[in-house]
């Protein structure tokens, strides 16, 4: 709900608030966090005789100096030191720019960008239109999702002038908060170990963070949150904040004098100059600004809820996910319609819905050399098709997917014989190669026409209810003789890649799209309202996930994260760990195989089997149910459990999950804060199994007669048989389970052994459901 009254805007969502002082020919920033009663005068900021080195801003303002005031839009040049979401260069070389207050208008709904993608179902928004110097205009966007918590915000600069500037600076927000000490989260990584948590002081300075890769990148995502010192995932003061953007990003706390910090992101200046012609507008990308109480899980709750319900599409929303088998690790370039087929039918057998054909199927592309930008089926390989292919997989019993990279280019390609120019190149420099590849000029109109054209064919060509849609690398050697300022560059090479989207999406709504960037090189806001889920990472080491999964819970829920049960030792570590394990955490998230399933022993094809009954039994809890951080990996032993709950709390899961065992360690009480405190419940872990190999020569202790543990005789037993662990089944009020937690067995620590041990060897895990009595 927005409300203006005279020199006050109130802007609140069920638990928070924002709300802007009318101050001159500006207005303040009066308090942004839990909702408020407002009052004018007790939020303003005062200063009756100033401070020693103030520059005055106006004299109409008595001693304001733009130093102690907290602003949206700040005037450049003009006496605040801390660092303004917007610089311009005017013509005549001046970037000294100051703002006057014009208008403030409500409007129902969504603010519709037709270039950028948006959040869709916004209760009201907000429009606070300023004029400045040089004949600009500036336009700040509010706009309020209320059962979300969440407030988006974004900055419209339009040319209103008779000269063109140049715009070095049009972040989507800053916003002034008063320091009270907090730390600051970023989600950093790299290939393979994507969007684990940093923490740090948030002392003074400027804290900045960001990518300039191209993309939103691995290195940084967009995504980050700043609380209380002592807030912990149930508790304390925690604001998170996002952007709906897939490129180059920025974002920046900076803590300055007078108790002071300002928050600030959007498209990264590093790199970044846009000019703007008389009559042109430019639109800075929608940035999410959430806020709770309720500690960081509260936070994650708003950003789910928001990501949910205002991010993804609505025809994907709600919708179950099938569980996939995708052939990359079974298979990598070296396959053919046999061995797909072969894959397909055990795949069927287990409980898998949809078949992916990753990365080989077209031109010459036996290697990662080779093909990119061609879209002819190879015959070779497939020899029907992928039409024939489709109808074969479909009349196995499955549904038919496939992978994608259509913003790149191989050297060795018919597309890059034809255009080499459509390659992105800058004048008398040798391209520099990624992954063997080059990158599409996305900014040319030509070569966006391409891609539609050629991926539109290619989905109606065969009967294709999946895409991966990939892309392995960084931007490099950016130019395009498209632009006249190459400033432009990136954001413009991705609003190309946004019409692109716009344009297959609308033509193929019911497919349903995975977003992948060499893994999780991409997981963003921007590119989820095209693809309702992403390949978290290509890392599927068990507890690698944990880590990365975690990470990425803190501002997206686990609806968006496609997590994958694959072989061992790990294609990305070498680690070993238990398949119950890897499906444990894989469950958390949208489920999908990714080995070998012809190769398995017969025994863990009827864990497969198991592991998906489970699944598609407690499929819409675990993809849509509400998701909560209990213990982290990245602390308390390296323990890690998440919880989701059904909407009417009747129902939840819980992952309980150790990183290296620890002899002689007891656990944590199982304490579930999230359920109903009077509903009496029942709690019974899922029945795994484990492979008795894991003993090794321990097995003699246990059994009758003595065997050789790495005999012919053991394998053969363990290929077909498999140890039934222990079983655990209590029954607990909400509010034992809120307060005190459950005591679970203890584990094996090498002192003896029953069927109540829990054995839990390294990365080991269960599942438990808890089920209202
Ligand atoms: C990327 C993806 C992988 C796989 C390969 C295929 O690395 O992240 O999942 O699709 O490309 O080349």
């Amino acid at each position: 709900m927005i409300k203006i009254d005279d020199d006050l805007i109130s802007l609140e969502t069920e638990n928070t608030g924002y709300y802007l002082g009318k101050r001159g020919n500006l207005w303040e920033t009066l308090h942004y966090g839990a909702k408020i009663h407002p009052d004018r005068l007790a939020l303003t900021e005062k200063i009756d005789s100033g401070y020693g080195t103030d520059v005055v801003y106006r004299e109409d303002m008595g001693k304001d100096a733009l130093l102690h005031l907290s602003l949206d839009l700040s005037p450049t040049h003009k006496g605040d030191y801390r660092q303004t979401a917007l610089d311009v260069t005017l013509a005549n070389g001046s970037s000294v720019c100051d703002w006057t207050f014009v208008s403030a208008q409500i409007n129902e709904g969504t603010w519709q960008s037709e270039e950028l993608p948006f959040a869709h179902e916004a209760e009201q928004h907000l429009v606070m239109t300023y004029t400045g110097t040089g004949g600009l205009q500036v336009d700040l966007v509010y706009s309020v999702f209320p059962e979300a918590d969440v407030i988006t915000r974004r900055m419209i600069l339009t040319n209103a002038g008779q000269v063109s500037v140049i715009l070095n600076r049009a972040l989507s927000y800053q916003l002034d908060l008063p320091n009270y000490g907090y730390q600051l989260s970023t989600f950093t990584g790299a290939w393979a170990p994507e969007r684990h948590e940093s923490v740090r002081d948030l002392t003074n300075g400027r804290h900045a963070f960001g990518s300039s890769t191209g993309t939103s990148s691995h290195y940084c995502n967009p995504f980050f949150m700043i609380y209380q010192e002592d807030a912990t995932e149930e508790t304390g003061a925690v604001y998170g904040f996002n952007l709906i953007y897939s490129g180059n990003h920025f974002g920046q706390v900076e803590v300055g004098p007078y108790q002071k910090m300002r928050v600030m992101a959007g498209i990264q200046d590093d790199g970044f100059s846009w000019t703007l012609e008389p009559g042109q507008s430019f639109e800075s990308p929608e940035a999410m600004l959430t806020f709770s109480k309720a500690g960081k899980n509260g936070m994650s709750q708003n950003c789910h809820n928001f990501v949910k319900h205002h991010i993804v599409s609505k025809n994907w929303a709600s919708k179950e996910r099938p569980i996939l088998l995708n052939n990359w690790e079974a298979t990598y370039f070296d396959f053919n319609q046999r061995k797909l087929l072969k894959l397909a039918k055990e795949a069927k057998e287990v409980g898998i819905e949809l078949f992916v054909l990753d990365d080989g199927w077209f031109g010459q592309r036996n290697s990662d050399t080779d093909g990119l930008g061609d879209y002819d089926v190879n015959l070779k390989k497939l020899p029907s098709g992928l039409a024939g292919l489709a109808k074969q997989i479909n009349k196995i019993g499955l549904d038919f997917g496939i992978w994608i990279e259509p913003e790149m280019v191989s050297v060795k390609s018919k597309l890059y014989q034809e255009h080499p120019d459509w390659a992105v190149s800058a004048p008398g420099i040798e391209p520099s190669l990624g992954r063997h590849q080059l990158v599409l000029d996305l900014c040319r109109p030509e070569v966006q026409d391409y891609i539609i054209e050629q991926i539109n064919q290619l989905l109606s060509s065969a009967n294709i209810s999946y895409v991966k849609w990939d892309m392995n690398r960084h931007l490099s050697d950016i130019f395009s003789p498209s632009l006249s300022n190459q400033g432009q560059f990136y954001h413009s090479w991705v609003k190309g890649l946004y019409r692109i989207l716009r344009e297959i999406m609308a033509k193929h709504p019911d497919i349903l799209f995975e977003g992948c960037s060499n893994g999780g090189n991409r997981f963003d806001l921007g590119m989820l309202c095209y693809f309702p889920q992403i390949w978290t990472s290509d890392n599927t080491d068990v507890y690698e996930r944990m880590k990365i999964q975690t990470g990425t819970s803190y501002g997206y829920p686990q609806s968006t994260m496609s997590c994958h049960v694959s072989d061992v030792p790990n294609h990305q570590t070498l680690r070993n760990s238990p398949i119950e394990s890897r499906f444990d955490v894989a469950s958390f998230g949208i489920l999908g195989y990714e080995l070998d399933v012809t190769k398995l022993p017969s025994a863990d094809k009827k864990i497969l089997q198991a592991q998906i009954a489970y699944y598609k039994e407690h499929r819409k809890l675990l993809q849509f149910g509400s998701f909560y951080r209990l213990l982290s990996p990245f602390k308390m032993a390296e323990q890690t459990r998440w919880l989701v709950v059904a909407e009417d709390k009747g129902q939840a899961v819980l992952m309980d999950a150790i990183g290296r065992s620890q002899p002689n360690q007891e656990s944590l009480p199982v304490r579930l804060p999230y359920l109903e405190v009077d509903y009496l419940y029942d709690i019974c872990n899922r029945q795994e199994q484990l492979d008795i190999r894991q003993f090794g020569s321990l097995m003699n202790a246990a059994l009758p007669v003595k065997v050789n543990h790495q005999g012919l005789a053991v394998h053969v037993v363990a290929d077909h048989y498999r140890m039934t662990l222990e079983k655990e089944n209590y029954q607990a009020y909400g509010d034992l389970l809120a307060h005190a937690g459950i005591k679970l067995n203890q584990a094996f620590t090498a002192t003896g052994f029953s069927d109540k041990t829990r054995l839990m060897p390294d990365y080991g895990a269960r599942l438990y459901d808890i089920i209202k009595k």
